[in-house]
């Protein structure tokens, strides 16, 4: 079976006024399509610099200093910022940690993921997009999309602004989902939903999935 993500031997420093922070220390995995991978581990440990440098979304101050990360076999190490564009969104796309900081206040939901979705489908006409739309907005568990579509972000809670961000992320189809701590800024019981949703998705469409955490249970 072919690797969709393999990462061997990665470690990642970021220079800071004290000197050099070893974020991550040659750190090696392989993911398959449609597999879930969890990375757990203490606030702090790397986990978001890891997803980070594989996204190539890493701050100035970072560097990859030794390892490789190839997709689909393909060695994307050194890949720059415009072949990295083609692959973020269509082949890895990730899941921010917090909801309200994600979404535009002053755009309605509907068109923010219009947005996600024609920057990936270019060639949609206005009705596609929509529909596609509506499709992912039932897709995360938004019910009657088509009144929810012209709302606001602050019309919505925490748990369902959470929805309205994986149906972005979601937008281009991607072979790879990376999902930061999707829950922290939520509330209990919404975390468990926003669990199974992401589990429900993982199945219906063999999404990869690097789920991070920091909580154990
Ligand atoms: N922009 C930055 N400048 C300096 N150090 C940073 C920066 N971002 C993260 N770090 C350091 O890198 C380490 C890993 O951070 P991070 O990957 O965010 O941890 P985690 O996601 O596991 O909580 C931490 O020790 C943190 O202090
Ligand atoms: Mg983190």
């Amino acid at each position: 079976m072919e690797q969709l993500l393999e990462v061997k031997n990665l470690s990642v420093s970021i220079d800071s006024p004290t000197g050099e922070v070893q974020a991550v220390r040659d750190v090696s995995f392989s993911l398959q399509k449609g597999e879930v991978l969890a990375i757990v581990g203490e606030s702090g440990c790397g986990k978001s610099m890891l997803c980070k440098s594989i996204m190539k979304l890493l701050p100035p101050s970072a560097r990859i200093k030794n390892g490789s990360i190839s997709v689909c076999g393909q060695d994307i190490t050194c890949s720059r910022e415009k072949e990295m564009q083609n692959l973020r969104g269509k082949v890895f796309s990730m899941i921010f940690q917090d909801p309200l900081t994600a979404l535009n206040p002053t755009i309605k939901i509907g068109k923010q993921i219009a947005e996600a979705v024609l920057v990936h489908h270019k060639t949609y006409a206005r009705d596609e997009v929509y529909q596609k739309v509506l499709e992912l907005m039932e897709l995360v568990g938004i019910s009657h999309p088509k009144e929810r579509y012209h709302q606001y972000p602050w019309q919505f809670s925490g748990g369902m602004r959470q929805r309205c961000v994986m149906a972005i992320a979601l937008a281009a189809d991607p072979d790879i989902l990376f999902a930061d701590e999707p829950t922290t800024a939520l509330d209990v019981t919404i975390q468990a939903q926003i669990l199974d949703l992401l589990r429900e998705i993982q199945r219906k469409l063999e999404t990869a999935t690097i789920l991070v955490s920091h909580d154990l249970a």
